[in-house]
């Protein structure tokens, strides 16, 4: 596996442009399987879980072209299996993102199950418990979970927690079943928001996204369309963070300020300056920043993508904090690395109490998800002495070019 040099002592200074949301574009692929028109899309992050997704894609006999560098020509003219049976479903979650779509259409999908994955056990009960609401049969064997349906029927569906790849589930089976479907408990994620829109687009008819009620009445088909993708917002976050850890001065660009509120608030609580315009976000520091109490919880809360960065903020900031992880139940794994560069970090069921150290030191650590590599990689660039990072492969699953972007901020990163 690769691995990444990082020196430390950085200090970022400078302008990004933020990348198409890997969160976003991951259903949005799934959802061009609803139509047999073409659907041109832009802003297409280059990562290897997009990667993986239209490979999944052209496996099932959809037609996949990259017409340039972020932008790429699909149609799902017709299919040549509606089953996804192979590794690399299983490799990433986002396949599951196909069994609404497919069923809407098709009548018929079959998906070898997502397995559990390092953050947690994340089962997809909501998203069969939904499919059979709205008519379908579901069967699930120890690896295989099959739904067959005549057209999905308008149902009321109230799911149990709030679940991202859920609700875009729900929505994508729901605009092509007859009549009216509501969700009560949606997730009001942005990436829902920007889901719906390319939807509309496309000739769904759908009210209440980024609410926890949102409606759907079904149509009998959905047409093609054109559609730039939303800028990644835990991307931006990262970066952020990167400047504050680092006290620099970073402006992200290509990224809406309201969508990140629930992260610049935080930043703000910690000293940090904030400004943003219309499109762009910019974080600004010339000390320690000072600790916060942070809990993870659906947006609008505070994002646990964003968790594993904030835990850096916060092992060197001034004064102690607890992060609670209310999300996912296995998602401190960075932790025992933050340790080992001098973090003072102790876990306690889903609180992690940290006290505020002045360096953290560079050490030979190792990714352990995605979200923990970008964290492991904003303490290396922070600490004093140089780190080497393992398993650094997590990273190009959800960030675009991460080190070449820092690097262009002022970071030295070396992959290897
Ligand atoms: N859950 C269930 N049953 C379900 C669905 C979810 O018990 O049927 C539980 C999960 O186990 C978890 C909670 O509900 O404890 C929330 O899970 P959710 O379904 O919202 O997560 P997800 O949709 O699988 C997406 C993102 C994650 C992000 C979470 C939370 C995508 C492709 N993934 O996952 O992104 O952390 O929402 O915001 O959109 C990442 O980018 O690093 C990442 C992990």
């Amino acid at each position: 596996m690769q691995k990444m040099k990082v020196l430390g002592s950085s200090r970022l200074f400078g302008e990004v442009q933020a990348s198409g949301a890997k969160n976003a574009v991951l259903p949005i692929l799934a959802a061009t399987l609803l139509t047999s028109e073409a659907v041109v899309l832009h802003n297409v992050p280059q990562l290897t879980d997009v990667l993986l997704m239209q490979k999944l894609l052209i496996s099932l006999g959809v037609t996949v072209k990259q017409t340039g560098s972020h932008s790429l020509f699909i149609q799902a003219k017709s299919l040549n299996t509606t089953s996804i049976l192979s590794d690399d479903a299983q490799l990433m979650r986002g396949s599951v993102l196909t069994l609404g779509p497919l069923t809407a259409r098709f009548g018929l999908a079959k998906l070898v199950l997502p397995g559990g994955c390092s953050i947690g056990a994340r089962p997809i009960d909501q998203h069969i418990k939904a499919l059979n609401a709205l008519g379908a049969n579901v069967e699930i064997d120890e690896n295989h979970v099959q739904a067959k349906a005549n057209r999905l029927l308008g149902t009321h569906i109230k799911t149990d927690m709030v679940t991202v790849t859920g609700t875009a589930n729900i929505i994508m089976a729901a605009v092509l079943a007859e009549g009216l479907t509501v969700i009560e408990n949606a997730a009001c994620e942005p990436e829902i928001v920007d889901l719906v829109n390319l939807l509309k687009l496309m000739g769904a008819n759908i009210r209440g996204e980024g609410t926890s009620c949102i409606e759907i009445i079904g149509v009998n088909a959905l047409h093609g369309t054109e559609y730039t993708v939303m800028a990644d917002r835990i991307e931006a976050g990262s970066f952020l963070c990167a400047a504050v850890a680092t006290q620099g001065d970073v402006l992200v660009s290509g990224i809406q300020p309201t969508i990140l509120a629930n992260v610049t608030r935080k930043l703000h609580k910690m000293g940090c300056s904030i400004d943003f315009g219309n499109d762009w976000v910019r974080a600004k520091i010339q000390k320690r920043p000072l600790a916060v109490n942070i809990i993870t919880e659906p947006h609008p809360g505070f994002p646990t993508d964003m968790q594993s960065q904030f835990m850096v903020l916060n092992a060197i900031a001034e004064g102690a904090s607890c992060i609670t992880e209310t999300i996912f139940e296995n998602r401190f794994m960075h932790v025992p690395e933050l340790v080992k560069m001098g973090a003072q970090i102790s876990v306690n069921g889903q609180n992690a109490h940290i006290q505020g150290v002045p360096n953290l030191y560079g050490a030979e650590v190792k990714a352990t998800d995605l979200r923990a590599s970008a964290a492991l990689i904003i303490a290396a660039l922070a600490a004093k002495g140089d780190s080497i990072i393992n398993n650094i492969a997590y990273l190009d699953r959800g960030y675009e070019s991460m080190e070449t972007k820092l690097n262009q901020l002022g970071a030295k990163i070396l992959r290897i």
